[in-house]
């Protein structure tokens, strides 16, 4: 295996976080797919934010709130770039991936009646199930879910069969946080289309590791989170196509979403601030802009192709460990790979690992139906960035020694 050509020595250098020691080894942090870090890029945006520009956005007349709300709507053109949607009213702001999805659910909620179907997969993060079971409990519709195979593969071809006149969403994340599947949306939102039945995909793992174009994938709607993509927590987006956000009422109601308010009536805002209640995160989205500006500027096909390297060269390494069984081993993956070691609780793995100074997430990753279809209580799971090397993969291997010794 040869890495492709990609500095991550000078990468690093925009990560302060990553030059540190944890119980005196140096830090090997991979743990990405929980949170990615930020360079210093996207906080030297935050901080000129805050100690120059901040008011509140769309409010005054005043220098500020017209320098601040021109960096908040430039970051939201940013983002519409950055996903190529048509416009930048199909990019609303919301807190994170979890709300983007909470949004649709809760807006999609009136049109929803007993019977009707709302179709997900099994290999979904609790954030693209319960908000869907909760509609389902309030309206009486019915949950259905797309099965998979021992190696975290969606079984796509059963998706035709399990769509009918009552399906009223198919939800699929791009990317498995659990299993690392990177799953062909484009064809599954194809598949739904020519039935009628719209998609929301979850991109939460995706927008890191891949190039993502809503135009391209035709989907009807696509959350995802800053603090994946090295932006900040606390802001997330939901593109959705302008025809569907016209059509669905807003979900919250306050300042910024209406046009004018009396006792009797509201008009509501025009998209896609109908959908920001309240004041927004200006500096998340700021962030994330600079996020944005970054990822561009490493350039996605040299993360994608490095993180491919990075992920074969850590499967390699971890498959040759005797007694350890990798869990997700589907023929299209992105930068995560779990596992779990034979007689060895994967919390006491993640222990002992950070004593060697190696974060990794240990445990259902919010995915307990993905651990219920592997019957195991959790897995360690260690997901990759751009900013990681062979010798942190190398760290976590030679720990892993250590702890097998330790606790099996
Ligand atoms: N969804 C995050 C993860 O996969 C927190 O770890």
């Amino acid at each position: 295996m040869s890495s492709p050509a990609f500095d991550v020595q000078s990468i690093r250098n925009d990560f302060p976080i990553l030059h540190q020691e944890v119980h005196g080894c140096p830090l090997a942090f991979l743990d990405s797919a929980a949170s990615a870090q930020r360079p210093q890029q996207v906080l030297d945006a935050i901080d000129h934010y805050y100690s120059h520009d901040h008011a509140n956005v769309h409010r005054g007349v005043h220098t500020l709130s017209h320098r601040a709300t021109d960096a908040y709507e430039g970051a939201r053109e940013k983002v519409r770039a950055f996903i190529n949607a048509k416009t930048t009213q199909e990019i609303v702001f919301t807190s994170g991936t979890t709300e983007a999805i909470n949004l649709v659910a809760a807006s999609l909620g009136p049109s929803i009646c007993a019977g009707d179907e709302i179709l997900i997969t099994h290999m979904e993060h609790h954030s693209n199930i319960v908000p869907w079971k909760m509609l389902c409990e309030r309206s009486g519709a019915v949950l259905k879910v797309v099965p998979i195979d021992r190696d975290g593969v969606l079984l796509t071809d059963k998706i035709p069969d399990m769509i009918n006149a009552r399906t009223r969403l198919l939800a699929v994340t791009h990317v498995s946080n659990a299993l690392g599947t990177v799953n062909p949306v484009k064809s599954i939102v194809a598949t739904a289309h020519t039935a009628g039945v719209p998609v929301l995909l979850d991109g939460a793992q995706a927008t890191l590791h891949a190039a993502v174009d809503v135009q391209e994938l035709d989907c009807d709607f696509y959350a995802f989170s800053g603090h994946k993509m090295c932006g900040p927590t606390g802001i997330g987006v939901l593109y959705g196509r302008e025809a569907w956000l016209e059509r669905l009422p807003p979900w919250q109601g306050g300042g910024e979403m209406i046009l004018s308010v009396t006792f009797t009536d509201t008009v509501y805002n025009k998209l896609p601030y109908k959908f920001e209640a309240g004041t927004p995160n200006i500096a998340g989205a700021i962030g994330l802009g600079a996020a944005i500006d970054y990822l561009l500027h490493i350039g996605r096909g040299n993360i994608a192709a490095y993180e491919k390297y990075l992920l074969d060269y850590l499967t390699d390494r971890l498959a040759q460990i005797e007694g350890l069984r990798l869990i997700g081993t589907a023929p299209d993956k992105a930068g995560v790979q779990s596992f779990v070691i034979d007689g060895i609780h994967p919390h006491d793995l993640g222990t002992v690992l950070d004593h060697k100074g190696v974060a990794i997430r240990t445990g259902h990753h919010c995915a307990m139906p993905v651990m219920d279809f592997f019957g195991v209580p959790g897995t360690a799971r260690a997901s990759l960035a751009f900013y990681n090397t062979t010798a942190e993969i190398d760290q976590l291997i030679d720990a892993l020694a250590v702890a097998r010794e330790m606790l099996a």
